[in-house]
């Protein structure tokens, strides 16, 4: 039997939003999210942990071939995000308010079913160095 190995690809992108809750006042919404519901948006410098755990196949000694990791992050997430406004540009955000935390589930949903060896066992979003969020899938 091969052994089980996580394998984790680091991406990158850029990002505007807002976050906002329709159904609040804007002081209500001033109350909760401060300056992050600023009506003109800011921008974040987001890094991305995609993780893959799998056996390792004897003839390539991957688990799964990195490159083809990065392709479909790329693919499946970058280009629905990267320089995008996520409140106006992405169909997924248009009622959903676009935390860390929701970001990185809808990512999952992304990425998980194109995943074509292995499994999908985490991902980490890094919306600042200090503020991080991870999804293990559930
Ligand atoms: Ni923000």
């Amino acid at each position: 039997m091969s052994p089980t190995v996580v394998v984790t690809r680091r991406e990158h992108f850029n990002a505007a939003h807002r976050l906002y809750n329709p159904a609040w006042s804007d002081a209500e919404n001033a109350r909760v999210f401060g300056p992050c519901a600023n009506p003109n948006y800011h921008g974040h410098n987001y890094d991305i942990d995609v993780s893959v755990s799998g056996g390792v196949d004897p003839a390539t000694g991957y688990v799964v071939d990195i490159k083809t990791l990065k392709d479909l992050i790329e693919a499946h997430v970058l280009r629905r995000m990267d320089h995008k406004n996520l409140n106006l540009d992405v169909p997924e955000f248009a009622a959903t308010n676009p935390t860390a935390e929701n970001i990185v589930v809808q990512c999952w949903r992304w990425l998980a079913p194109v995943i074509p060896v292995g499994r999908l066992v985490r991902i980490v979003l890094w919306e600042t160095d200090r503020n991080v969020v991870e999804y293990t899938g559930g």
